[in-house]
């Protein structure tokens, strides 16, 4: 189980924030202020007891749920992606791409308006349903990341979207896309950037009865995507981590000044962190200010296959 106090995350949001003032980025008078308010939240009665425990769900049932409200409202995480992922496969000669951890098929769908052939692989039978719906030129098979229902050297692209963070080990996965990959063919990823889960940035899943839960979700730092790909012969043309702007990290309603709890808890659970942000928002503010919501990679596979990288 996981423990989810709001305390818990606001502390630590002034814990990160105070890290920074330490090493320069804040003055005396933010320090004073971050300490103050501390203290202030930690004599606040009302937040005592408002820790909420937390079963881990994994992504077979946490999809089922979040299937039908995965497109609707749009997931703002695309936005630091798509752009970039869009930009890659654009310059991308047409050919069979495998869209890899499909879900409802945002990227099958754009690379069939590419011209390619298209597969999409998910271990989600509820996310496929919808890229079957929403994608009829495209094929889908059900199944894994780790046992790829393709032969060898079977795509020209694999593009895998936001779906990395669920798995604990890349090594085996970017072992599966060497594999599938034809000698020169790209592998373009995007995932959720260590510093975004770091802050949260984990789906939440309501259980049939309202029950919190989350779907597993892992930081990758961008050493952990390098040490998995490079040994399978994957050499990197590019990598992005977009910082997020001031605006996007900003949780000032205008005066700067923190919510009290009665006003925070009426959201309801799966709204957190994001909501808990208004009992501190100037520490909310520093903490995130200059981090990154997703990482961006252009993997091409050598001439040589993925035995390239293992033979050396
Ligand atoms: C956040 S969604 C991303 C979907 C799609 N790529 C996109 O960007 O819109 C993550 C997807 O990864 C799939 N997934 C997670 N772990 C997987 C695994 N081990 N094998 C196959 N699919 C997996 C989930 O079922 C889900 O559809």
């Amino acid at each position: 189980m996981i423990y989810e106090h709001p305390l818990a995350y606001v502390l630590g949001l002034h814990g990160v924030a105070l890290l920074r003032a330490y090493t320069g980025e804040h003055d005396r008078e933010f320090v004073e202020a971050r300490i103050a308010e501390i203290r202030r939240l930690l004599d606040d009665e009302s937040l005592k007891a408002a820790g909420v425990a937390v079963s881990r769900v994994d992504t077979v049932d946490g999809y089922r749920v979040w299937s039908s409200s995965y497109d609707e409202p749009r997931n703002a995480m695309f936005d630091f992606e798509e752009p970039t992922v869009r930009e890659i496969l654009d310059t991308l000669p047409t050919g069979t791409v495998l869209d890899a951890a499909c879900g409802t098929g945002r990227y099958a769908e754009y690379a069939v308006e590419l011209g390619h052939r298209v597969l999409g692989v998910d271990s989600s039978p509820d996310m496929l349903e919808h890229a079957r719906r929403r994608v009829s030129a495209a094929e889908f098979r059900l199944g894994d990341l780790h046992r790829l229902p393709l032969a060898d050297g079977e795509a020209d692209i694999v593009v895998c979207a936001l779906a990395l963070t669920h798995v604990r080990d890349l090594t085996p996965v970017l072992a599966e896309f060497a594999r599938v990959l034809r000698p020169g063919g790209h592998l373009v990823l995007s995932d959720v950037h260590h510093d975004s889960v770091f802050f949260g940035s984990i789906p939440p899943v309501l259980g049939p009865n309202g029950e919190p839960g989350r779907l597993p979700a892992y930081r990758h730092q961008p050493g952990d995507y390098l040490r998995a790909a490079l040994p399978h012969g994957l050499q990197v043309r590019r990598c992005e981590e977009p910082r997020l702007e001031p605006s996007q990290v900003s949780v000032d309603r205008g005066d700067g000044e923190p919510e009290p709890w009665s006003a925070v808890s009426v959201e309801p659970w799966h709204h957190w962190p994001w909501s808990l942000t208004r009992l501190a928002p100037e520490a909310a503010t520093a903490a995130r200010a200059g981090t990154s919501a997703t990482i961006i990679w252009h993997f091409q596979l050598g001439a040589g296959g993925n035995s390239e990288g293992s033979a050396s």
